[in-house]
């Protein structure tokens, strides 16, 4: 089931709860004159979050799909998403569009965007930043300057069904999830973006799984960052490998 919520001024998140997977699956929609969509879902999700756009704007008017890596659940719906909105450009890193849109199964317009670049959606302004081994070579996240919302793909992940608007300090949870999945190599890449971070005091993170985090409650996830061992430790999806 998917549900809708306002997490900001004219920023939407679209939610689906995998129960098996004991994760959410976020998508974040603003509400623009070029309207952008942050991550699209996995390609069975299209049809969902396709609805759920529908239900706020005509997805044929998005201006932006906007891919923080590549994977499934954050690209999942690229190709769809922007064959059916004649604007639409694919939004994803320089280093993305390098490695994994070249001479792949993607015929598109796409945007890489480097360090500082920013795009304008009207009201809202997203300014990007390389996040390199977060976990991905290519990662990227956005930061919307006007409501100060920053899209943070999966760093601030929370396991489980939470509320749209997360409270609840769950630092070890996520860094718990973190080391038993095994998604990042190394501690010091994801801190030193932890470090760039804190400077633009975001008032919301809105993470693609779990719930958003408000300003309030960021400082016990980038505590739990800081403090807690989070890296790769020999386990992928809890299946240990041989040493
Ligand atoms: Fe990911
Ligand atoms: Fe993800």
């Amino acid at each position: 089931m998917v549900r809708i919520d306002q997490v900001g001024e004219r920023i939407y998140r679209i939610s689906s709860f995998a129960p098996h997977k004991r994760l959410s699956f976020n998508q974040f929609l603003i509400d623009d004159e070029r309207p952008a969509l942050i991550h699209t879902g996995t390609h069975p999700m299209y049809d969902d979050v396709r609805s759920a756009v529908a239900q706020v704007l005509d997805p044929a008017r998005l201006a932006y799909v906007v891919v923080p890596h590549f994977e499934a659940d954050e690209c999942g719906g690229m190709g769809r998403f922007v064959a059916a909105a004649p604007e639409a450009v694919l939004v994803c890193s320089a280093v993305g569009a390098r490695i994994n849109l070249w001479q792949w199964d993607y015929a598109g317009p796409v945007q890489g965007v480097e360090d500082g670049d920013v795009v304008e959606l009207g009201r809202h302004r997203l300014r990007f930043l390389e996040t390199p081994h977060v976990h991905h070579w290519d990662s990227l996240m956005a930061f919307e300057e006007t409501t100060r919302s920053l899209f943070p793909a999966d760093l601030f992940l929370q396991p489980d069904d939470q509320p749209p608007v997360v409270y609840e300090n769950l630092g070890a949870e996520m860094c718990g999830w973190y080391r038993e999945a095994g998604i990042f190599a190394a501690e010091g890449p994801v801190r030193r973006v932890v470090d760039r971070l804190e400077p633009l005091a975001p008032a919301w993170a809105h993470p693609m799984h779990g719930g958003s985090v408000p300003a309030a409650v960021l400082p016990n996830y980038t505590a739990a960052l800081r403090e807690e061992p989070f890296a790769f430790d020999g386990r992928l999806f809890g299946r240990p490998l041989p040493d």
